[in-house]
């Protein structure tokens, strides 16, 4: 049943690419045009939506905040994103038009469904992403988008949140599409983007064996640190989150720029750091800055193990490994960034001798608060 593979989670990982196409069919027609068919949510309604509130934990909740970035860009509505352990507590303010997405793989994380029950109170609309059909999140929200990864078997979750990032974003430009944006040509060379997103991560997983080995090399540290800027940032997270949970390891994931403001006092000699880099067409402001926080670092000892588009040369002086990812659209990226560091944990956990597929402590559905 695991197809070959040693864990679930490789098997998971490996499966990535056709869960990304998979979530995408039938959702982009061939002129470029997105329908939601299960997005009951009535046009007029999302015409009217003026805030957006992401709710989700974890891994799901990672996947939020990179979409709030291409929510913000591309409908130019607000949105937060809030861990739902915390969202009902503070008596968040939610009306007719706020739309509430809530993110879940398994549709029954209690936080999540305590968090989209009080939305619902408070008579805002409820649109649920989530893997697990039927399950009790979409069946309480007013509209599901599924993400057709397939179950889902190891605790860690891998293709789970890539295609939870392919609905955020397929919710992101069709409601960018409902409004009518201004952004329409940039949202159309978007979708095609998108459209072929899939080989991409394919390719990130063809060059995998280095990624194995420097994990390997790296099993006897305690901490490993991860940077990012712009949707480089919730990668980072992610990164780290997938480090702790898998190899029992000190991992923090900071926003690049925050580093002088304290981060930087952790820097010793030899300590791994991982850079996630951001495209440098585009953003190139980004981009130069992060060149220079990994300049910073390593001039303070820092292993560094930089993740950085084909085609980016200025990073190579300052990268003490360099693991390449296809060039991709700006707010794309975490779909093919995020696929290095999920290897990186699982490759070691596996060397530090632990349980990849059930690690200690942790259950694949939270049905508690
Ligand atoms: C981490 C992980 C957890 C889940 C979180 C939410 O790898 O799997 O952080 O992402 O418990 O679970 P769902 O998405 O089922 O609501």
């Amino acid at each position: 049943e695991k197809g070959g593979y040693d864990y679930f989670m490789l098997k998971e990982i490996a499966e990535q690419p056709k869960a990304v196409a998979d979530t995408l069919l039938g959702r982009i027609d061939g002129s470029g045009t997105l329908s939601l068919d299960e997005v009951r949510i009535p046009d007029g309604v999302l015409r009217e939506v003026d805030k957006v509130v992401i709710v989700a934990c974890g891994t799901a909740f990672h996947a939020g905040l990179i979409a709030k970035y291409a929510i913000e860009h591309w409908t130019r509505i607000p949105c937060e994103v809030e861990l739902a352990s915390e969202f009902r507590y503070r008596d968040p303010i939610l009306d007719q038009q706020t739309l509430v997405v809530a993110i879940s793989q398994s549709g029954e994380t209690m936080d999540t469904l305590m968090a989209l029950r009080h939305a619902r109170e408070q008579g805002a609309r409820v649109l649920a992403i989530c893997n697990t059909n039927g399950s009790t999140i979409p069946r309480e929200s007013d509209a599901v988008l599924y993400t057709h990864a397939g179950p889902e078997v190891a605790v860690a979750s891998t293709k789970a949140f890539l295609t939870q990032l392919v609905a955020c974003y397929l919710v992101a430009l069709y409601l960018a599409q409902v409004r009518g944006t201004k952004w329409a040509d940039e949202i159309r060379a978007v979708v095609r983007d998108l459209s072929s997103i899939s080989k991409a991560v394919e390719r990130v997983l063809e060059t995998m064996g280095p990624v194995r080995e420097l994990a390997r090399s790296l099993a006897g540290k305690n901490t490993v640190l991860f940077l990012g800027r712009h949707v480089g940032y919730p990668v980072a997270l992610e990164g780290a989150l997938k480090l702790k949970e898998l190899a029992y390891m000190h991992a923090e994931g900071f926003a690049a720029g925050e580093l002088k403001h304290g981060p930087i006092a952790l820097i010793e000699q030899d300590l791994p750091v991982v850079v996630v880099v951001p495209s440098p067409r585009g953003r190139s402001v980004l981009h130069d800055k992060i060149v220079s926080n990994i300049q910073e670092i390593r001039a303070r000892g820092a292993r560094t193990i930089v993740i950085a588009e084909e085609g980016d040369e200025a990073v190579v002086p300052y990268a003490d490994h360099l693991i390449r990812i296809p060039a991709t659209p700006v707010l794309l990226q975490p779909l093919v960034a995020t696929v290095p560091l999920q290897v990186f944990a699982c490759e070691l956990a596996t060397a530090r001798g632990n349980e990849v597929d059930q690690p200690r402590n942790l259950a694949k559905s939270v049905t508690v608060e």
